[in-house]
């Protein structure tokens, strides 16, 4: 258990991920969209000067040229940047200006699907002689015209949508302006993979893989089994069924495999994969990732922590399996918050969402902020004539919510943009912005940076062994240790000021949540926290 989780020169072990939603980010052109000349002239925010944030690395969610029905989950040209996000000059200026910075760009690559406006698709559809066809998932109706199976859109409604010219179903896993394409073409994969060294040979450092589930289907297109654990009008209504066939397949991680394959033809490259368990808190989904890729280059994402409860022995005992069962040199990425879940400080309130910072960069692995965590900003209320995102939960809420643009200041648009931005701004941002937050002492952005900072310059947490101890009902701590430095780590998860007697709490408090703890403060087993109250204890 004490063995160091890695320790290898990778530049992602350890390393601190920020991801950069396009739209929401910076305006530098004032059409109310951000863009890619915004992200460079935030640049310095996120890394280089003594003030900067701090981060590693930033991804960025898609910007090639889409007709935006999934905001550029739904791509018409891999090789190419949307005008709206501005040219390949701006997209080659950027990767150059992050690396003066030290920080390392990450891409959002889509291969599961294209844009009906693809040309591909375009040729796809002119018949089913076409050489694209294939390219994409074709099948004939069942006999009395329905679709080829039960298949169900992640967005609600059947996978399949039925092309009259050719009498054919195709497949689309999300929006019907979204087509698979098909993984099974050699074709098809050789050109993807075509595509990834485009973007590796401009200096991306790494790929962010979307929606990888469904890359391998079964080859004989079976129903999906009914979810005997759906619960109606609670569950989203994807999960009334398992999706045993549609994704998961038995291709898939030879697919993946390919796809790494590619990145070891270079130096320094990494992979990312973004694949859900189909049924709540199984390690097992996310084992497979390890076990069956080449984890010193892709390693998937954890999302389990985006759905817990705010319940410090849930966190506790979902960490403490994971940890134990991945190997030395397989690290986590435990996600938090991302483009498509509600925002960290909506989920947990303001006060946990400090706690859940801590927390987040002091666990084992890569962690990855969402751009705007870092204020506290919160989902924003978007009444249904702003709506947006094409894809709507039970509740009747999108993804719009957290995803309005970023809070710079108490001005115009929050400095986002000098006109009207895509999505509403919070009704807070005269208050919850980065300038005000830079001012006060204890607001979140000061913690990030403080939380950063200090696990750049500790081994420990980055890269040391994981232990976690007993200390409460309401209290999750662990030790990041290795065989010279120790931090402990002491999270209080209620709102109560809670009192801890343990032999393991001894050394001094180096930094709290509430970020008042003078360096000298001597503890011999006995911690006193304060609601909400997270602090690191370091061997005095
Ligand atoms: C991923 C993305 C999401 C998108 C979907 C389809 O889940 O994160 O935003 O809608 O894939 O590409
Ligand atoms: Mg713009």
């Amino acid at each position: 258990m004490f063995l160091e989780t890695k320790g290898t020169s990778d530049w992602w072990d350890g390393a601190c991920v920020y991801q950069i939603y396009p739209r929401s980010f910076y305006d530098s052109d004032s059409d109310g969209v951000g863009d890619l000349r915004g992200i460079i002239k935030k640049l310095d925010y996120l890394a280089g000067k003594p003030e900067s944030l701090g981060i590693n690395a930033i991804w960025i969610s898609p910007f090639y040229p889409s007709p935006l029905a999934d905001f550029g989950y739904d791509v018409s040209d891999y090789r190419g940047i949307d005008p709206l996000f501005g040219s390949m000059v701006d997209f080659d200026r950027l990767v150059q200006e992050a690396h003066l910075r030290g920080v390392r760009v990450i891409i959002d690559f889509v291969p599961n699907h294209s844009s009906n406006q693809h040309t591909w698709f375009k040729e796809s559809l002119s018949g089913r002689e076409s050489p694209k066809r294939n390219w994409y998932v074709w099948k004939d109706p069942k006999p009395d015209g329905s679709p080829p199976n039960n298949w169900m859109s992640v967005f609600g409604g059947s996978a399949w949508e039925f092309e009259e010219s050719s009498q054919q179903y195709y497949l689309h896993t999300f929006l019907k302006q979204q087509p698979d394409l098909n993984w099974d073409n050699q074709d098809l994969r050789k050109e993807m993979k075509e595509i990834m060294k485009f973007w590796l040979e401009k200096g991306v450092d790494g790929l962010r893989i979307d929606a990888v589930s469904w890359l391998s289907k079964d080859l004989q297109f079976r129903d999906d089994p009914v979810n005997p654990r759906y619960r109606e009008n609670i569950d989203d209504s994807y999960h009334k069924l398992l999706h045993t066939c549609s994704s998961q397949g038995s291709k898939l991680f030879d697919y993946l495999n390919e796809m790494i394959d590619v990145c070891r033809g270079y130096e320094n490259k990494f992979m990312i994969t973004e694949a859900y368990p189909d049924v709540q808190g199984e390690i097992s989904h996310y084992l497979k990732y390890y076990q069956r890729l080449n984890h010193n280059i892709c390693i998937p994402f954890n999302f389990e922590c985006i759905s817990f409860p705010w319940d410090a022995g849930t966190y506790k005992n979902f960490v403490d399996l994971f940890q134990e069962a991945l190997l030395p040199g397989q690290p986590a990425i435990y996600n938090m918050g991302n483009h498509d879940k509600s925002r960290l400080a909506s989920r947990l309130g303001r006060d946990s969402a400090k706690t859940a910072a801590m927390l987040l960069l002091s666990l084992p692995g890569i962690p990855f902020i969402y751009y705007g965590d870092e204020i506290g900003m919160q989902d924003v209320y978007i009444p249904k004539n702003k709506a947006k995102d094409p894809f709507t939960t039970p509740e009747g809420v999108g993804r719009d919510p957290s995803r309005t643009p970023m809070q710079w200041n108490e001005y115009m648009n929050a400095g986002f943009s000098t006109t009207e931005p895509w999505l509403p701004l919070s009704t807070d941002y005269k208050q919850c912005n980065v300038e005000s937050e830079s001012r006060y002492n204890e607001s979140f952005l000061n913690l990030y940076k403080d939380l950063i900072a200090f696990r750049k310059q500790s081994t420990v947490l980055r890269v040391g062994a994981y232990q976690s101890l007993e200390l409460g009902k309401n209290i999750y701590g662990f030790v990041r240790e290795n065989l010279t430095d120790k931090v402990t780590v002491v999270l209080n998860f209620s709102n109560e000021t809670e009192i801890i007697d343990s032999k393991a709490l001894k050394g001094r408090v180096v930094l709290s949540t509430y970020r008042d703890i003078g360096s000298n403060f001597n503890l011999n087993g006995h911690l006193k926290l304060r609601p909400h109250e997270g602090v690191f204890i370091a061997p005095s």
